[in-house]
C-alpha cells in the first residue's frame, strides 16, 4: 500500500495544514481541524498514483462540431434568463443561500414548472418529510404536479433510485443533509459535503440527467457552505435578499453554459415566488422625490439594466473615529470615493458620519455607481437635493476624472422608460438622443460638482 500523506482540513473554511492543532491558522475556529479523507473514498477516480502506466487517453480536435444540447425550460423567464436559457442536461448547479431565504421554495415552484413542460423531475429532501413538502407544495398551488418526491438523506440510496429512475431533473435539498456512508465524518463536514457533490456530479455526466444541488450559506461554521463545492459545478447560484425585504434575487456568479452575473428577480408572496418583470420600478417604488441625499443610479445587472436609488446621510460625529455605515455596497469602495473628494475636491467628510444605503435591500457591484454615490454623498453633505427626475451614472477615477462605463445606452433607454427626463453621465456617452434623455455629459468630479452645485 502506498504510503499516506495525512492532511487536516478546517471543517469551516477548508484551510488544509500538514499538521493538526487545536485552532485554524486561517479562520481562528476552535477544534474544527480533522484529518482528510483520503479523496479515493469519494469516488473511484483518484487512486494514488504508483509507477503503472495509465492507459491512452483518447485526443480529439477543437474543431469537431457536436449537436448543442437542449436545454430543459421552466418557463420561469427569470430562472431560465439566470441559468443562460435553460438547464443544459448532464450538469450540475449549485443554488447556494441563507437558511430560510426560500431556497426550498424556489426550487419546489421550479421542479414543477419543468414538469409542467414535460420533463421528469424527482425532488429529493434530506430535511423535510414528505407530507411537509406536499403541504407547501399545496401551499403553492402545485398539488397535481407530476414531480417526484423522496425524503432521504442516504446518497447511496439516493444514487440508486436516480440510477433506475434516470428523471431529466433532480433536485438535492440540501447537499448539507446528504450522507455519504464511506466516508467516516459527520453530514455537513466539509469531506461529507465534498464527497456527496463529487458522487451528484459525476452522475449528472454520466446519466445525463442535471442534477440541481441546494447549499447553506452559514456563518456560524457548523456546516460546510457552498464554496467547497463551487469549483465542481457548471453553475453556482446564489439566492439573496434581506429578510425584512420581500423580494429575492437569484444570481448567476459562475455558468459554465451561460453569462455569469445575470440576475433573476422575484418577490416573496404568501403563495410562494412571484416573477418580477421590471424590478426597477419595484426598488424605485417608495422613493421620496426630491430628499436631499437620494439619487437614482441607472445601473446594470447582468445583461438587464436596474434603477436603484442610493441613499446618503452625514451628520456632524461625535466619535473620535467617525462612523462609516455601508449597506448593499462596497465599504472599501466609499472609502476611495471620500478620499476622491478630500483629495481632487477638497471636500472632507473627515469628522462626519457617513451612512450609505442601496434602497429595497439590493447589492451592487458596479464601479458605474461610484458617480451616484458622490452625488448622494454631496447631496446629503449640501443638503441640497438632485433634480427628481434625474439619474446619474459613471465610474470615478483615483484622479477625480469620470469614465466611462458599458452599456450607457440601455441605461439611458431605461431610465426614459421608467418616466425619467435626465441624466448626468461621462462624457463618452452620446447626447442622448437615441433615449429621448437629456444627457449632462462631465469629465471629472470637479465638473459634476460645478454643474449640480454651482449656485452655493
Ligand atoms: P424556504 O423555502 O423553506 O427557505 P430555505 O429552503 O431557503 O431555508 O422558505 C423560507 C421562508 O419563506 C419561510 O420563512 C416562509 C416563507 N414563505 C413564504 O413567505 N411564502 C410561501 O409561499 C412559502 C412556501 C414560504
Ligand atoms: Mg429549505
Amino acid at each position: 500500500m502506498a504510503k499516506k500523506n495525512p492532511s487536516f482540513v478546517c471543517a469551516d473554511c477548508g484551510a488544509v495544514s500538514s499538521k493538526w492543532s487545536g485552532r485554524c491558522d486561517a479562520c481562528g475556529a476552535w477544534n474544527r481541524i480533522e484529518e482528510r479523507q483520503a479523496l479515493s473514498a469519494a469516488g473511484p477516480a483518484s487512486k494514488t498514483l504508483g509507477a503503472a502506466r495509465g492507459r491512452r487517453v483518447e485526443l480529439s480536435s477543437l474543431a469537431g462540431t457536436d449537436p448543442t444540447p437542449e436545454r430543459i425550460v421552466s418557463g420561469v423567464a427569470e430562472l431560465d434568463r439566470v441559468l443562460g436559457g435553460g438547464i443544459v442536461p448532464a450538469s450540475a448547479i449549485l443554488i447556494g443561500g441563507d437558511p430560510g431565504i426560500g431556497k426550498s421554495t424556489l426550487v419546489l415552484q421550479a421542479a414543477a414548472a419543468y414538469a409542467r413542460k414535460g420533463a421528469s423531475v424527482v425532488y429529493v429532501s434530506g430535511e423535510e418529510a414528505t407530507a411537509q413538502i406536499r403541504m407547501r407544495a399545496a401551499r403553492l398551488g402545485l398539488s397535481d404536479s407530476t414531480v417526484l418526491l423522496a425524503a432521504e438523506t442516504n446518497l447511496r440510496d439516493v444514487l440508486t433510485t436516480l440510477d433506475e429512475d434516470r428523471p431529466d431533473v433532480a433536485i438535492i435539498d440540501s447537499i448539507q443533509t446528504m450522507w455519504v456512508d464511506n466516508v467516516e465524518s459527520a453530514p455537513g463536514s466539509v469531506s461529507q459535503v465534498r464527497a456527496a457533490a463529487f458522487e451528484l456530479v459525476s452522475f449528472a455526466k454520466r446519466r445525463g440527467t442535471a442534477v440541481i444541488m441546494i447549499g447553506h450559506v452559514t456563518k456560524d461554521g457548523q456546516i460546510a457552505g457552498p464554496r467547497v463545492v463551487e469549483h465542481m459545478v457548471d453553475a453556482t447560484i446564489y439566492f439573496e435578499g434581506e429578510r425584512g425585504h420581500q423580494f429575492r434575487i437569484l444570481r448567476a456568479v459562475k455558468n459554465r453554459f451561460g453569462p455569469a452575473a445575470e440576475i433573476g428577480v422575484f418577490e416573496m408572496t404568501g403563495r410562494g415566488l412571484a416573477q418580477v418583470a421590471n424590478p426597477s420600478a419595484l426598488f424605485l417604488n417608495e422613493r421620496e422625490r426630491g430628499a436631499s441625499g437620494s439619487v437614482v443610479f441607472a445601473g446594470l445587472e447582468g445583461t438587464r439594466p436596474v434603477l436603484v436609488e442610493i441613499q446618503a446621510l452625514v451628520a456632524n460625529s461625535s466619535l473620535g473615529t467617525p462612523r462609516r455605515a455601508v449597506v448593499g455596497w462596497d465599504s472599501a469602495r466609499l472609502a476611495m470615493i471620500l478620499a476622491v473628494l478630500e483629495a481632487r475636491c477638497g471636500i472632507s467628510l473627515g469628522q462626519m458620519d457617513v451612512h450609505l444605503n442601496i434602497a429595497g435591500g439590493l447589492r451592487i457591484n458596479e464601479p458605474a455607481a461610484d458617480l451616484a454615490v458622490a452625488a448622494a454623498l454631496l447631496s446629503a453633505l449640501r443638503d441640497k437635493p438632485l433634480p427628481p427626475d434625474g439619474v446619474v451614472f459613471g465610474e470615478i477615477s483615483l484622479s477625480g476624472a469620470v469614465r466611462s462605463v458599458v452599456q450607457s445606452d440601455l441605461r439611458l433607454k431605461e431610465a426614459f422608460k421608467l418616466g425619467f427626463t435626465s441624466a448626468i453621465a461621462p462624457s463618452q456617452v452620446k447626447r442622448g438622443e437615441k433615449s429621448g434623455m437629456n444627457v449632462t455629459r462631465i469629465d471629472d468630479l470637479a465638473g459634476f460638482i460645478d454643474h449640480v452645485f454651482a449656485d452655493d
